[in-house]
């Protein structure tokens, strides 16, 4: 990276990516992930939207707590009371950024802001002023830069670094953009915005045309030294630009970028499945870089060149991007220490003893079923004794599935409610909608099913099973997830946790709902 500029990576899954239908996380689930994103060397993390709700307020604060190596941002509209929770959500962090915005196309302006274009200059000069008070680094977005017209963006963009940003931020919104057209965007505004060497440029591009990251590379062709990406691309509608395609792209085309990031990429692989996981948005095989079949040769004439010289058909290395870093960590043998140490070195530390004596227990007890412990068995681990306890209502006690050929499955379930054991039988299809059935009769949640998801978390048919059940009551969406060697216990323990995100459930504000 000698002479190479900085492109500072900018990771938005906790932010945008969370706007996902489907893929709200806990405060817990966020901390993992944005352990993940510290250890891959992210430069700036959005940990969320804190005025959303006291839980997204909660978890941008404990990531601000947790996280040291990057600078945690938190998202506000251009209005007071965003910013100061803004800032006082992140008043822990070592590194801190406020990201505010509104938006500058005439459609939104005038349809959703009602407000005329003096008016959100002014605000969103008073916005950026008012937020460095709270922090000397402050982000401003046109939103729907995209489609806003460049003379009026020129206008509020010089008004908001005289005030104090620090970042320019040029959202394609809606994802509306094409490459050339978005770059030529791009150095149109650097050249013409007068004190524009005094802000980083920096671009967030959404993929509605599938072109978010042909935007983003665009762009940094045209100056642009900041993305904002997600891991897996996962983010509002057809998601954002993706975390690993971007930084691969810079690296591998080192001849044609005069940038480069300071990514670590052997982890993006680890990460990119954490947060599949944690999610349940499953990576598509083909998907680059992360994909399944992303360094897999079917073709005989591919794999004969790939055997002779593996640079006749692969541009980048699989180990390069965390590939088979996938390694025997620890067995039926290894202690508490060696399991503290190993999750000590993959991030992971606990809030208490007891909480790392309930993992230490599940991992004896899969040492016993399983022979070779993999670091993603680990995770699992973690995530379970994590999920264990937050503060849920609702446990499985026991479980009893009858399957046999030509009779129809039966279920028996024991489940611990507020402290009180329930029983209860139930037929289903298949043994494990016959467990949601046992559960939901006790339960008795309405919600409904939108996504069930079994991944094996390593290979071989000792493999630990990772559950993802989705579920919908009253238009508030949350995942659960378990595992087990046992597909299903591990699929009514994910049931059960995803009861148990109901039952602790907090509504949710969209920061672009309305912007002032
Ligand atoms: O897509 C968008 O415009 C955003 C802004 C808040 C930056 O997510
Ligand atoms: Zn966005």
């Amino acid at each position: 990276m000698s002479q190479k500029e900085k492109l500072i990576i900018f990771d938005t899954t906790l932010r945008d990516g969370e706007q996902s239908p489907g893929a709200s996380m806990t405060r817990e689930e966020k901390i993992r992930i944005a352990r993940a994103l510290e250890r891959m060397r992210v430069d700036v993390i959005e940990a969320g939207f804190p005025a959303a709700s006291k839980g997204d307020f909660e978890a941008v604060q404990a990531v601000a707590q947790a996280v040291t190596e990057s600078r945690i941002c938190g998202l506000a509209r251009a209005r007071e009371q965003d910013i100061e929770r803004a800032g006082e959500a992140l008043r822990v962090a070592k590194q801190a950024r406020i990201h505010t915005f509104i938006a500058t196309s005439p459609i939104h302006m005038e349809k959703k802001l009602q407000m005329s274009p003096d008016q959100v200059v002014e605000q969103a000069v008073w916005a950026v002023k008012y937020a460095r008070q709270f922090c000397d680094d402050v982000e401003f977005s046109p939103e729907d830069a995209g489609r806003s017209e460049p003379d009026f963006l020129c206008r509020i963009i010089e008004a908001v670094i005289a005030a104090g940003a620090t970042t320019i931020n040029i959202p394609d919104t809606v994802g509306y953009n094409v490459p050339q057209q978005f770059g030529a965007l791009i150095a149109d505004l650097r050249e013409r915005v007068p004190n524009s060497d005094k802000a980083v440029w920096s671009v967030h591009c959404h993929n509605d045309l599938g072109l978010a990251v042909a935007n983003s590379l665009a762009a940094v062709q045209a100056g642009a030294r900041q993305v904002e990406c997600t891991i897996n691309g996962l983010g509002e509608r057809a998601g954002n630009a993706s975390l690993e395609e971007v930084v691969m792209a810079v690296r591998t085309r080192q001849d044609i970028f005069s940038c480069d990031t300071g990514i670590n990429t052997q982890e993006i692989v680890p990460t990119s499945r954490l947060v599949s996981n944690i999610t349940g948005f499953a990576v598509q095989p083909n998907k680059a870089i992360v994909g399944a079949n992303a360094f897999a040769h079917e073709s005989g004439i591919h794999q004969d060149g790939v055997l002779k010289h593996r640079e006749t058909y692969e541009i980048m290395r699989a180990e390069d991007v965390g590939w088979f870093t996938n390694r025997m960590v620890l067995g039926k043998h290894s202690g508490r220490n060696a399991f503290r140490t190993r999750l000590q070195e993959l991030g992971v530390s606990f809030d208490s003893e007891e909480q790392l004596n309930e993992a230490f227990v599940r991992f004896k007890d899969l040492a016993d079923k399983k022979h070779e412990i993999f670091d993603e068995d680990l995770q699992a681990l973690v995530t379970e004794a994590n999920i264990a306890l937050e503060n849920e209502r609702v446990k499985l006690v026991y479980l009893n599935v009858c399957s046999q050929t030509g009779e129809t499955p039966v279920a028996r379930v024991i489940l611990s409610v507020d402290g009180v054991e329930r029983e209860s039988e139930a037929a289903g299809s298949g043994p494990v909608d016959a467990a949601f059935k046992a559960i939901e009769s006790i339960v008795a949640s309405d919600a409904e099913l939108l996504l069930y998801s079994v991944n094996n978390i390593t290979t071989g048919t000792d493999a630990l099973g990772e559950v993802t059940v989705r579920l919908d009551r009253g238009g508030r969406i949350v995942n659960g997830q378990g595992s087990d060697t046992d597909i299903v216990i591990a699929s009514a323990k994910a049931y059960v946790n995803a009861v148990n995100k109901i039952l602790q459930g907090a509504g949710r504000t969209h920061p672009q709902a309305a912007d002032v």
